[in-house]
């Protein structure tokens, strides 16, 4: 092979030259804004600051406390830190975190709610670090779970655990969906339908939507850059929900239980890394 055909197909397949290209592609076909090394290192740092809130969140949670403790310690941590909160006043949300406890699915509003042995809480915290966005959350026991609360956070931690396993280059959203629907479905549970993960990093709700159900080989085809959020609400009975008169606080129609857990996470070259990491 000749020596300018040797540099035409090393070119082809520089990935620096490849990542500009579908950074592009990805931003003309589904307004998605992949990220950069750069802007990696300061998701990275806002999700350890995710992490952290929630750290210190778990350790105040026992009988007694109330939602609106729980974001009193979250408004002080981000202060602390010099981040914002993106929940406060986005779309007219009143407080700094989302509390959602037992049949609550998310955006529950904290309040003088007093948590009481046996509850669910689900802390979904969004620090805004250096004008970078890291999205998680968490759903912690009150005092001592009964058999119910036990099956249903550990169904959905799960079913985050298999999200997660599926990304990589090459795989799309729906074999996320997938993984996710047939665990909680597997264990005679639901997938919330309304509420998917999103895209994240440069603002709150970034596109692609990632539905936490769906089918092997549908979807957004996943590309290293992308930073999305798998985020599964998971009931113990039906799927279906309404949303309170607070226009936020969406509960589950036949009042069972739901859990969520939710990372930030990172396609790589390889396979995923989590920006916002937890076990
Ligand atoms: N943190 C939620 C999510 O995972 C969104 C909450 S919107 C709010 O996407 F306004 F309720 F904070
Ligand atoms: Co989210
Ligand atoms: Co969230």
């Amino acid at each position: 092979m000749n020596y300018k055909k040797l540099k035409r197909k090393l070119r082809r397949i520089n990935p620096s030259r490849d990542f500009k290209k579908i950074k592009d592609q990805y931003a003309t076909l589904y307004k998605i804004r992949l990220k950069e090394k750069e802007d990696i290192i300061c998701i990275k740092r806002a999700g350890s600051l995710a992490v952290d809130i929630l750290n210190q969140v778990e350790e105040h949670i026992r009988p007694g406390t109330t939602t609106n403790e729980i974001n009193a310690i979250v408004e002080e941590l981000t202060r602390k830190n010099k981040a914002r909160s993106a929940p406060l006043n986005y779309r007219g949300f009143p407080k700094s975190v989302c509390t959602s406890v037992n049949n609550v699915i998310c955006h529950g509003i904290p309040n003088d709610t007093v948590l009481k042995d046996g509850d669910i809480v689900n802390v979904d915290v969004t620090p805004i670090l250096d004008g970078y966005f890291a999205d998680a959350s968490k759903t912690f026991f009150v005092g001592s779970p009964g058999r119910d609360a036990h099956k249903i956070v550990s169904v959905a931690r799960e079913c985050l655990r298999l999200g997660i396993l599926v990304v990589k280059p090459g795989n799309r959203t729906g074999d996320i969906g997938y993984a996710i629907q047939k665990n909680a479905e597997g264990q005679g549970c639901s997938v919330v339908r309304e509420y998917v993960g999103h895209g994240v990093g440069f603002e709150f709700h970034e596109p692609p939507q990632v539905p936490h159900f769906g089918q092997k080989g549908q979807g957004i085809p996943l590309v290293p850059g992308m930073v999305f959020t798998i985020e599964p609400m998971i009931n113990l009975g039906k799927h279906s929900l309404h949303v309170l008169s607070d226009n936020w606080t969406a509960v589950t129609d036949d009042g069972s239980l739901s859990a969520q857990f939710e990372q930030t996470v990172l396609v790589t070259d390889e396979s995923f890394e989590t920006l916002t990491p937890f076990d």
